[in-house]
């Protein structure tokens, strides 16, 4: 059993990243924390606290984050997620719980050192946001980097960005986070945008969530991989969108299903044109030590049976 804590914004990718963490038999999460990235932090929290309510894990702790980046204006996406963070053509229909009322670095914190001193065992941090929290987390309490096992994301890219042509969106929302993460010395998992572009919401996908069940958990999560391929259509021009977050759970469930290279990667902070960019040191001409483990290439059916097996936990819980 792995222990981990989830980052996120939701965000219609994260809403699958957090079901996926929650069912898993190899994972117990700890608790989720909200940061600004696809929406305004109120907003990302809410609907983490929407999503735990309605896929049967309001048992999980949900503490709101930070509300910007550490030293930039926050940046937000409805073009991709619309007003809500979590737009679609269903309205939710769920009663949720309030956040935890505590300041969510010291409730990580908390959380992380009593798991290490009560069991042992070190906590994965699975983070599909902007690192805001994490950088925050590592630099207030550095005593906790030795009680990580690993920060996983999704995030960055080897070459071309989704929101620069050099950025990707999580890393360009607050790069001087990511950089302090990256170069923390605990050891980092990144799934770049080359490797989640192949993780598409094609048609057959819908498909197969489709004949899980005509619940309205079913019709729910079908039409928000609706609105969310429509406005992947929309902005990319693309007919099925990626779907990112998950992925970084399932490299923690499953990091078999990866194969990755170990390299250095150096986060671009003075910029303004090439800000956010994970600069992938393939050469090693920076002789620097390598510091993340780079996903190359994911085993697609096996993501997708994880995948639609979470769907339909959460909808039979
Ligand atoms: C990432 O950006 C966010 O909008 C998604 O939720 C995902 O975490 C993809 O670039
Ligand atoms: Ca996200």
């Amino acid at each position: 059993l792995k222990y981990v804590w989830l980052d996120c914004d939701p965000g219609h990718d994260d809403a699958f990243a957090i079901m996926m963490a929650g069912h898993s038999k190899s994972l117990k999460l700890l608790g989720i924390s909200t940061v600004v990235g696809n929406q305004t932090v109120e907003k990302t929290t809410i609907n983490a606290l929407k999503v735990c309510a309605i896929s049967g894990l309001s048992d999980v702790e949900v503490v709101k984050g930070a509300a910007n980046p550490l030293m930039r204006p926050s940046m937000v996406c409805p073009e991709i997620h619309g007003d809500s963070g979590l737009d679609s053509s269903v309205v939710w229909s769920v009663d949720t719980k309030s956040p935890l009322e505590k300041n969510a670095i010291v409730h990580m914190y908390d959380t992380i050192r009593s798991t290490f001193l009560e069991t042992g065992k070190l906590t994965t941090i699975i983070a599909t946001a902007a690192l805001t929290n994490v950088a925050l987390l590592f630099s207030v309490f550095p005593d906790v980097k030795s009680m990580v096992e690993s920060v996983t994301l999704l995030g960055g890219a080897m070459t071309v960005g989704n929101m620069t042509p050099v950025a990707e969106f999580n890393i360009l929302v607050d790069p001087e986070a990511a950089k302090i993460v990256y170069d923390s010395g605990v050891k980092i998992f990144m799934v770049p945008l080359e490797v989640s572009h192949k993780a598409l919401i094609t048609k057959q996908i819908l498909e197969r969530i489709q004949s899980l069940d005509n619940s309205y958990f079913i019709t729910l999560s079908i039409e928000l991989l609706k609105f969310f391929t429509q406005q992947y259509m929309n902005l990319f021009g693309m007919e099925s969108p990626p779907l990112h977050d998950p992925l970084a759970v399932a490299a923690v469930i499953n990091p078999s299903m990866f194969t990755t290279r170990l390299l250095r990667v150096d986060i671009e902070c003075k910029s303004d044109l090439c800000a956010g960019q994970t600069v992938c040191d393939v050469w090693n001409f920076s002789n620097k030590p390598k510091n993340v483990h780079v996903a190359t290439d994911v085993d697609l059916p096996a993501f997708y049976d994880m995948l639609i097996d979470s769907i339909d936990k959460s909808n039979k819980q």
